[in-house]
């Protein structure tokens, strides 16, 4: 998994950071304190020092577990995998932040043999729903991991994106496979189980009861260029960069990003 701080890395992951560090530090001030504020700062419902409680579920190895908690937040990730909760200690270790990381191993659809409910201030659900049997009972489980006013951050993979992506490639058949088959999978190889239209996520969220704040679309480009073009030329992974960023917001890009990001809030 990328790191967000890495810049060649960053193209994976930089729209959906971008995005989830502004949620961070709004749900940060709306709770009245900013992370890591002084000591002696008021101690309610969030905490000392003004970090938040968040939970991401299928956080795998911490690819955001890890650098949320670099801001100074209280990080549990839950995830079913014995290697990635290793990794995740080992690189939490590293960063420096072990003591701001807990990882639980559990499943989304069973969260509360494992969290509290109510008792988080933000949910991750990053690159999760496409790999669960039931992804509208898990992104109710995840909204229900919320306090009132909590904010729900999702990433998914985006049907659009690999349709062209197959076929830019010259995989004809395969892409229109994906366009036409329930779950937008390409053929018996595609690694991925599932993946959504931007309407599709959308009324998942609206249907785990929260308000959608935000929808944005994660590499619109960046997986359709050679590789090449972004390493040698002077300034092109800059560029791109912020041309994701411009492209992210944009309705007519969602159909053929890569993947989707929905920013949702509890009442
Ligand atoms: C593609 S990785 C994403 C990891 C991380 N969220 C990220 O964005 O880098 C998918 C993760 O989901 C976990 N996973 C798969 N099924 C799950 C389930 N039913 N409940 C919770 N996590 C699950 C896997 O173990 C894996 O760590």
């Amino acid at each position: 998994m990328s790191d967000p701080q890495r810049p060649r890395a960053s193209l994976r992951t930089a729209v959906v950071w971008e995005v989830l560090k502004d949620a961070l530090e709004r749900r940060a001030k709306a709770a009245g304190r900013e992370p890591g504020a002084a000591e002696g700062a008021e101690h309610g419902a969030h905490g000392a020092h003004g970090a938040l409680d968040v939970l991401d579920t299928g956080g795998g190895s911490g690819n955001f577990a890890v650098p949320v908690a670099r801001l100074g937040h209280r990080v549990t990730v839950v995830d079913p995998s014995p290697n990635a909760l290793f990794a995740l200690e080992r690189r939490a270790a590293e960063a420096g932040v072990a003591d701001r990381v807990r990882g639980v191993q559990g499943d989304a659809h069973g969260l509360f043999d494992v969290v509290e409910r109510g008792g988080h201030d933000v949910v991750l659900c990053h690159g999760v729903l496409e790999y669960m049997d039931d992804p509208a009972e898990g992104l109710r489980n995840a909204a229900d991991a919320l306090r009132p006013a909590g904010t729900l951050s999702v990433l998914a993979a985006g049907l659009g994106g690999a349709v062209l992506a197959r076929a830019l490639a010259g995989h004809f058949t395969e892409a229109r496979q994906a366009l036409t088959s329930p779950e937008g999978r390409w053929g018996d190889g595609d690694p991925v189980p599932r993946r959504f239209t931007a309407d599709q996520l959308s009324e998942l969220v609206a249907a785990a009861g929260l308000e959608i704040a935000a929808v944005h679309g994660v590499r619109v480009f960046a997986d359709l260029v050679p590789g090449v073009l972004v390493d040698t030329e002077p300034g092109a992974l800059d560029a791109l960069l912020r041309l994701e960023e411009a492209a992210a917001e944009l309705p007519a890009f969602h159909s053929v990003a890569t993947q989707l990001h929905v920013l949702a809030e509890r009442d």
